[in-house]
């Protein structure tokens, strides 16, 4: 016997009759839960059985009861921070993703200049959106890596810190999350709510503001699912003793005026010397006030701290405590071109997701985990729905690294906007959870 095979023996369940319980759609109990997510860690439970496990949440769903246990089992899987001995509380933000969303950016030093730890562990960009850690590394010098120690004294000293995810928080998420994104099973809602709110529960946060894209440059397409996903995440972190709530915000077109790594610091930038594109800063305002009042904090207004620069006070100290320098000039593309107006009216529609794999196209995103991204590659916007535009003006100005991308860049964006008559304007907070 082999010694797989004698370590199976001992083993308290098998894989096979968990799969076919949850096959039959029955609710799997806790033991069968803790088991299967601790084996398949461990590498017992083997990855076609979790593909199959996966496919028949996907199809068959999960209780709320199972979804929690199945958060608790993967959080299990690996350390889970502690911020309970800082001076002042804590509160995180997470986004489903979207085009253009740079937020965490300014809302990370906004918040901690109104006296709130912000603890913002993160990952990198994979396909059309952007990853935070991607953004900042467009700044000379910036480190992303931080030890545990490192996250502590600079949360404590300047307030706010943004670095990887160690690969100590919940591993089991990362092995299931990779095993997902090739078989089809990413958009099972027990699975991503679990996914998130694991590694955003083991890290540690007080508090926690989920921002639930919802369009078509989102994860999430329509409002249902938007709206079931985050109920399902703020009953994980409520019942995980974690003040959760989640703003539904729309992702039909893009956030700002740019998507693309070294261009969205540099607006992110603007929003914090009090400028910048008015949706940028209507949402990290209002989610900074929801993690204010999550932190018990919301005495303060957080557009004071943006008005009297102490927000961009704390923004230089959090990058030049990373070594990154705050001053430094960001990468600049060596090509544009300018895609311009068809026609003179009205920008009516101007699609998030053909922004989104436009800019990836360029080089601002990966294909594959670990792939190189450019600083400088990206699209920049100077139009937004509802602006008069006039036929031959630049609408949007792409940049590569390599011109051998603009045609490619040039295809994700046929069709992608409308040049029309009268522009209903949409709100960009849909709605509320928590
Ligand atoms: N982001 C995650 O971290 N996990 C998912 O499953 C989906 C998005």
């Amino acid at each position: 016997m082999s010694e797989k095979q004698a370590e199976k023996r001992t083993e308290p369940y098998d894989a096979v009759d968990v799969i076919i319980a949850k096959r039959d759609g029955h609710a799997l109990e806790d033991g069968q839960v803790d088991w299967v997510v601790d084996a398949y860690t461990r590498g017992v439970v083997a990855d076609e059985q979790m593909s199959a496990l996966a496919m028949a949440i996907l199809l068959n769903g999960m209780t709320r009861d199972e979804i929690s246990r199945w958060t608790a089992a993967m959080i299990a899987s690996g350390e889970r921070m502690d911020f309970s001995g800082l001076s002042r509380p804590t509160a995180d933000k997470h986004s489903t993703g979207g085009v253009g969303d740079k937020i965490t950016l300014p809302l990370a030093p906004l918040v901690a200049a109104c006296g709130v730890a912000v603890p913002q562990l993160s990952g990198r960009g994979l396909g059309h959106t952007g990853g935070t850690l991607d953004k900042l590394e467009s700044i000379p010098g910036w480190r992303a890596s931080l030890t545990n120690d490192e996250i502590m004294a600079q949360l404590e000293e300047v307030g706010a810190v943004i670095c990887a995810a160690g690969s100590g928080l919940a591993p089991a998420d990362k092995k299931l999350y990779a095993l997902r994104d090739v078989t089809g099973t990413v958009e099972a809602i027990p699975l991503i709510a679990s996914s998130i709110m694991s590694k955003k529960i083991a890290e540690g946060t007080g508090s926690l503001v989920l921002d639930v894209k919802v369009g078509s440059g989102a994860f999430m397409k329509t409002r249902e699912r938007a709206q079931d996903l985050a109920e399902t995440m703020v009953a994980l972190g409520t019942d995980a003793g974690v003040r959760t709530v989640a703003l539904l915000t729309d992702m039909d077109t893009p956030l700002g005026l740019t998507a693309g790594n070294a261009l969205e610091v540099r607006e992110s930038v603007e929003v914090l010397a009090g400028g910048g594109p008015a949706d940028v800063v209507e949402l990290t305002l209002a989610l900074a006030r929801e993690m204010l009042a999550g932190a018990g904090r919301d005495d303060v207004d957080p557009a004071d701290r943006l008005a009297d620069g102490s927000a961009m006070d704390v923004w230089r100290r959090m990058v030049a405590a990373q070594n990154g320098d705050p001053d430094a000039e960001l990468p600049t593309a060596k090509h544009t071109e300018v895609v311009t107006a068809p026609a003179s009216g009205v920008l009516t529609r101007l699609d998030a997701m053909a922004v989104g794999v436009a800019a990836w196209r360029l080089g601002a995103g990966r294909a594959a985990q670990g792939e190189p991204v450019q600083a400088a590659a990206g699209v920049e916007m100077h139009a937004k729905p509802g602006d008069t535009v006039t036929e031959g003006q630049p609408l949007l100005t792409l940049h590569t690294d390599e011109p051998g991308r603009i045609e490619r860049a040039r295809a994700a964006l046929e069709g992608g906007f409308d040049v029309g008559e009268g522009h209903e304007p949409a709100p960009l907070v849909l709605g509320r959870v928590g």
